[in-house]
């Protein structure tokens, strides 16, 4: 069944790893009116084009929004919906899958700015897009608000203090959203270790012990695919009896712990 035939579905951070996984599931459950948001023009042209020439009759848009700085981050999310609904349409789903390169600077030389700079797109990003994707966004529980956290939000991870914080902060602010949002639904899928592009950027050092680390970890054998993070998401959008939830999909990290 194509669960999202007829839908209107905007994804923040479309253009690689789990948000770009996220938006071919969109399209192979029906969709056909997809938009695509991030900070790169190129990155967001290319996406589009491989997103294109595999569902040659779904319209795909792309949007640039950088969510990085704080002082234009309400404003750029506010005007990528404005550009988007110039008529006041509305759309069906929205998921925030942005997340810039992961610095991991040691926790005994962190300072408030570089606190807070971690967690700009991550969780104040999340926050004001669905600020103003409320405005835009048809409120029924047809429609969905899907975030993005990970499982170091409740299983620690040595040197990722930042990240746990901030995916255990926005698991809290989904749930309240959900309350305050409904009956527009709101969710949140928590992945653990996804072989994606943002692995490129940890420094090599820290890179494969990790990863080493990941797949001993990993109860299924294997540290997880894309496509099937993703479909964690096409379920929350489709399943009208979701909301407030957060989907694990971590290959039982969580059981067998880092
Ligand atoms: N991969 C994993 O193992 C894993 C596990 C748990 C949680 N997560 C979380 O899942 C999220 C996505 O991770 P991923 O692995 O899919 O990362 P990714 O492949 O690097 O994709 C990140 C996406 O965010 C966009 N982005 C980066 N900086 C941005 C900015 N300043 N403004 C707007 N968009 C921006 C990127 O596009 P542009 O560069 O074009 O802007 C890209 O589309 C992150 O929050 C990550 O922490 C990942």
């Amino acid at each position: 069944m194509e669960k999202l035939s007829g839908k209107r579905v905007l994804v923040f951070g479309g253009t690689s790893g789990i948000g770009l996984g996220v938006a071919r599931g969109v399209l192979e459950a029906g969709c056909q009116d997809l938009t695509i948001s991030s900070s790169n023009p190129e990155k967001l042209a290319s996406a589009a084009s491989r997103l294109q020439s595999s569902h040659e009759n779904a319209r795909i848009t792309t949007s640039v929004c950088d969510l990085q700085n704080p002082n234009t981050l309400d404003r750029n999310v506010e005007n990528l919906f404005l550009s988007l609904n110039p008529a006041g349409q509305k759309f069906d789903h929205v998921v925030y899958a942005a997340g810039d390169p992961v610095k991991l600077p040691p926790f005994l030389e962190q300072t408030v700015q570089s606190m807070l700079d971690a967690g700009t797109v991550r969780f104040f990003g999340a926050l004001i897009v669905a600020k103003h994707a409320h405005k835009h966004m048809h409120i029924t529980a047809k429609s969905s608000i899907t975030f993005t956290g990970g499982i170091n939000s409740s299983l620690p991870l040595q040197g990722w203090t930042l990240h746990g914080a901030y995916f255990a902060a926005l698991e809290g602010a989904m749930k309240s959203l959900a309350l305050e949002f409904r009956p527009l639904r709101v969710n949140l899928v928590s992945p653990g270790p996804v072989l994606t592009e943002a692995w490129e950027n940890v420094p090599p050092e820290i890179r494969k012990p990790l990863e080493d680390r990941m797949l001993s970890r990993c109860a299924t054998g294997a540290m997880a695919m894309v496509a099937e993070v993703a479909e964690a998401y096409v379920y929350l959008m489709g399943n009208s009896n979701a909301t407030g939830s957060v989907v694990v999909t971590d290959g039982g990290v969580t059981i067998m712990g880092f």
